[in-house]
Order: C-alpha cells, then sequence, then structure tokens
C-alpha cells in the first residue's frame, strides 16, 4: 500500500502539488469512485488507478539526457557539494531516476539518467563497453605517435592498463577521445600519461547517442526509438573500437 499522491506522481502525472490539484479538480478515481485525499493508501498491484478515465499503469520508465555544466557531483545526494540531481525539471524529481555511469565535477556534457534499473545496469556494466566520445582542450598537441599510443592501450602512470582506445587530434590543443571502459579520471589521466594534461572535457556522445544541440544545463527525455538503439548498443563497436 502506498499513498495515492505518491503513487499519482511517481506514474507520471506530475509533480506532488500538481497532483493535490488534479486530485482536488476530482480528476483521479480510485476502483470507479472520485477520490480527493491525497494521503488515501492504495494498492495499484490490486486497485485501478485513473486519471482522466485512463488507467495508470505504475512509474513509467523514463530515460533523460542531461547536457551536465561543470561544477556538479554525479551523486544523488552529496553532503557538501551540488549535485546533478538539482539540474533536473521539478517534474522529473519522484520518478526515482539515477544518473548512469559518472562524469568528473568539471567534466560538462551528456550524462543519461534512468528509472529502468536492467537499462542502468546494462548501460554501467563493464562488459557492454559502450563507446564514449569526448572532446577535450588540452596542453600541447596530440601527434601520431600518441594516437598510435591509444590504439595499443595505454599503460597509465600508476601502472593500469586500458583497452585500446582512439585518439583524433583536432588541432593545437584540442583532440576528440574515444574510450569503451569508465575508470575513475579515465581520460584525464589517459591524456596525462601523453604528458597533455586535460583543461576542458566534455562528453558528447554515449553508444548511438548524441548531445548535439542541448544547451548547458538543459535536459530532454528520450523518445522510445532513441531508448531501443540504447538497449541494442552493441559491445566493441568497430572501427578499431
Ligand atoms: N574521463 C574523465 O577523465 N572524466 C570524466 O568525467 C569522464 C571520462
Amino acid at each position: 500500500m502506498e499513498r495515492l499522491d505518491k503513487f499519482l506522481s511517481a506514474s507520471g502525472a506530475g509533480t506532488r502539488s500538481q497532483v493535490k490539484e488534479l486530485l482536488k479538480a476530482g480528476r483521479v478515481t480510485v476502483d470507479g469512485t472520485v477520490e480527493r485525499d491525497p494521503g488515501r493508501k492504495v494498492d495499484p498491484e490490486r486497485q485501478s488507478v485513473c486519471l482522466d478515465g485512463e488507467p495508470l499503469g505504475g512509474r513509467r520508465r523514463v530515460v533523460l539526457m542531461l547536457n551536465k555544466p561543470a561544477g556538479f557531483v554525479t551523486a544523488t545526494s552529496d553532503a557538501r557539494e551540488r549535485t546533478v540531481m538539482e539540474l533536473l525539471p521539478p517534474e522529473y524529481k519522484h520518478l526515482d531516476l539515477n544518473p548512469v555511469g559518472r562524469l568528473d565535477k568539471e567534466t560538462e556534457g551528456l550524462l543519461l539518467f534512468t528509472n529502468d534499473g536492467a537499462l542502468l545496469h546494462r548501460l554501467i556494466s563493464p562488459r557492454q563497453e559502450v563507446p564514449k566520445v569526448y572532446y577535450a582542450r588540452h596542453e600541447g598537441t596530440a601527434s601520431r605517435e600518441d594516437a598510435e599510443a591509444f590504439a595499443q592501450g595505454l599503460l597509465l602512470r600508476d601502472g593500469t592498463k586500458c583497452l585500446p582506445a582512439i585518439l583524433e587530434p583536432l588541432g593545437p590543443g584540442e583532440s576528440r577521445i574515444t574510450v569503451r571502459e569508465g575508470k575513475y579520471h579515465q581520460v584525464r589521466r589517459m591524456m596525462a600519461a601523453r604528458g597533455m594534461p586535460v583543461e576542458y572535457l566534455q562528453r558528447q556522445r554515449e553508444g548511438a547517442l548524441e548531445l548535439g544541440t542541448l544547451a548547458l544545463g538543459a535536459c530532454r527525455e528520450l523518445s522510445e526509438e532513441e531508448i531501443r538503439a540504447l538497449e541494442q548498443t552493441q559491445v566493441g563497436i568497430s572501427p578499431g573500437i
């Protein structure tokens, strides 16, 4: 049993305050009878809860893409730092969303959230090796030797061995990097290992999904088609990665 207002907002009917208004307006029925009490206990497994006559099937699956700004930690809560959860619009606050993987506090760009546990697991599982593409501004200029070292699988300064990755020099102090694992500070450590400390880092792509023109700090829901494409992301996408 759970509170009716909680169930309604977890089902995507709106924020707690929007749900209160829906109830007040008599738009919600429980087993066919109008219910106005937000605290009424319901059992969604056994009872039929409808909004404007349409049955609510429980918490809807949501996958959100955020263009994360620098200065926010990827965590659901933190005692000292601002978290990425603060960037989600209020209508998503009650949907039990979790960040998919992590971006460092200072890294910007594509960060996904979902309330679908199976999809979350699939996307963060190291076995899935979903390719992730980053844009970096850094000291120095990447050379062909640097690109070859990335392709071979870099050895980091602490002895950690990386999987083969792609380094594409874009110009002086600018590169595109594609990795298919998510070690702590992975890209920053890889670039540092080649003497090119990163000054700015942005994730631009994850599997088939592109950040595109989404504004910094903004988020959008993925379509069912985009979610399907994500689910079908193949292990170890070619070429060479
Ligand atoms: N690699 C990093 O170093 N930082 C990130 O946030 C993501 C990948």
